[in-house]
């Protein structure tokens, strides 16, 4: 594909026309830097979509003339580094194209204000609202399917996913960790202006941030004082340095597993900002629904594709149905199982096949538990009070760490009820049984006409929603999928990109 520079906002109309493609957009003052290289090149590599990369500085988003002024200018390196990494095209309007005076039609937009009044919103006036409308304006032109933003502007990212959202315009945000300099500094057009000694003020405060992070995985808190202690010190000027919720930026919740530390300081004339996450655990995933739901199928691909531990709690109640039928304990008398849980250990291990395999005191039941003979049981022991209580008990012994994934009925409500992410899986009766019908895997393809196993889905569902303990309903906070009509990768993918809507990709570096 021939690589153009559009620079008038009619030709961005023909351009699109002639294309006969969806497109990756990058919006970007100029500048450009590996922080920028980052995101183009992830465009690239994500999709076969054109990719564009807009070069506009944007004078609404400047609260100071000087800073606008200075704003570094390096058009033709930007030209050059967009290109080749991965642009298909450059946008560079002039002030004009992007605000045409007399045009009615320009919406000046207002960032919201439960998002701007915290952070950079309270001392940046107006510098969201700039943010807010030039990207508005930019998308309306371009209307791209894929928007990609960079982590380090975290406020940034939210105000925009809120206006995405608020306006309805069916983009889909993919965000890129912070790109650090060798230094550790966050890469930022605004680094040029630095002194020696400003910079070695700036790595401190990075360093001291990072230092927070690794503190807060051990002690899980956080004390902000001593932190500004020791940057006041070094005769660092702070303009701000707060512990918030990372999606409301409102104070953080004791039960709240991820929770953001940002700052701002100023070196000279410059002003810098950097964050990072500060987590307990790592993320969970909790995915519920309805047997047949297709749960199992997505669960363990997204494990794989997301790198996650697959915790399949279903698996666990079988191998345990599977223990008290083979050892004839008789279930009914609860009293005695407390004693007989005492001993039983149920692990996963992965196989040479890069399946998981499922062991009761040290024998593999992955095959045998799948049965129509567990099947038709494990309904009726899961509900038991007893066994509830010692297998939620162990998954949450292997959730303390967190970095899974995991899947059954009551994951959202009770297992996890902290988890990052609630998926509600469901499909029709119908769909569920054709699935169950074709599934080579399950022995029910084979023994069971479609008719019946509909009866037993329906059967199941009943008894499993309307269960004294832990019943299968949608956790309040769970996102419902139904899955009828879509491929399985069309499913995983859905969820792999609510994931990434709510858990920042830097939360996966070390
Ligand atoms: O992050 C930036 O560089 C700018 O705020 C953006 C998104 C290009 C809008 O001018």
């Amino acid at each position: 594909m021939k690589k153009v520079i559009i620079r008038k906002t009619e030709e961005i109309e023909n351009w699109r026309r002639n294309i006969n493609s969806e497109i990756n957009f990058i919006p970007t003052m100029g500048n450009l830097h590996n922080g920028h290289i980052k995101l183009i090149s992830t465009a690239k590599n994500d999709n076969s979509n054109v990719n564009l990369v807009s070069i506009f500085i944007n004078p609404l988003q400047f609260d100071s003339k000087l800073d606008l002024e200075n704003y570094p200018k390096t058009i033709y390196n930007d030209i050059k580094i967009s290109f080749s990494n991965g642009a298909d095209a450059i946008f560079i309007p002039n002030n004009e194209d992007i605000y045409p005076p007399n045009n009615k039609n320009i919406k000046f937009l207002k960032a919201p204000t439960e998002l701007t009044s915290a952070l950079c919103g309270l001392n940046r006036i107006g510098h969201f609202d700039g943010v807010c409308t030039v990207v508005y304006r930019l998308l309306n032109l371009i209307k791209p399917k894929n928007l990609y933003l960079g982590e380090k502007d975290w406020q940034q990212l939210l105000i925009l996913k809120n206006l995405l959202r608020r306006e309805k315009l069916n983009i889909a945000i993919k965000s890129v960790p912070t790109q650090r300099d060798f230094d550790g500094i966050p890469l930022s057009s605004r680094n040029l202006h630095l002194s020696k000694n400003q910079r070695k003020l700036i790595r401190f405060f990075s360093s001291e941030l990072l230092e927070a992070k690794i503190n807060f995985q051990q002690e899980k808190k956080i004390n902000l004082n001593e932190i500004i202690k020791k940057l006041s010190a070094k005769k660092i000027s702070i303009e701000y340095l707060e512990h918030l919720d990372p999606y409301t930026l409102q104070k953080t919740k004791p039960e709240d597993n991820i929770s953001l530390l940002a700052g701002a300081i100023r070196c000279g004339k410059t002003r810098l900002i950097d964050h990072v996450f500060l987590m307990k655990r790592r993320p969970i995933i909790a995915i519920d629904g309805p047997a047949g739901s297709g749960k199992s199928t997505v669960t363990k691909l997204i494990a794989k594709k997301l790198k996650l531990l697959y915790l399949d709690t279903g698996a666990m109640y079988r191998a345990l149905s599977w223990l008290l039928i083979k050892e004839k304990i008789d279930y009914k008398k609860e009293k005695k199982l407390q004693n007989i849980f005492k001993d039983i250990s149920i692990v996963f291990k992965s196989n040479t096949n890069s399946h998981q395999d499922v062991f009761i005191n040290n024998y593999c039941v992955t095959e045998e538990i799948r049965s129509q003979k567990i099947s038709s049981i494990v309904s009726k022991i899961s509900s038991i009070k007893e066994v509830r209580k010692f297998l939620v008990e162990e998954q949450r012994k292997i959730g303390e760490s967190g970095g899974l994934v995991a899947e059954g009925r009551d994951i959202g409500t009770t297992v996890f009820p902290n988890a990052e992410l609630k998926i509600f899986l469901t499909a029709s009766i119908d769909e569920r049984a054709k699935r169950r019908k074709s599934d080579k895997n399950s022995k029910d393809s084979l023994e069971i006409d479609l008719h019946k196993l509909k009866e037993l889905i329906k059967k199941r569902d009943f008894e499993d929603s309307t269960r004294e303990i832990s019943p299968l309903i949608k956790a309040n906070d769970a996102i419902e999928i139904i899955t009828d009509g879509y491929s399985i990768n069309e499913v995983v993918d859905q969820i792999i990109n609510l994931y990434y809507d709510k858990i920042p990709k830097e939360t996966e570096i070390k």
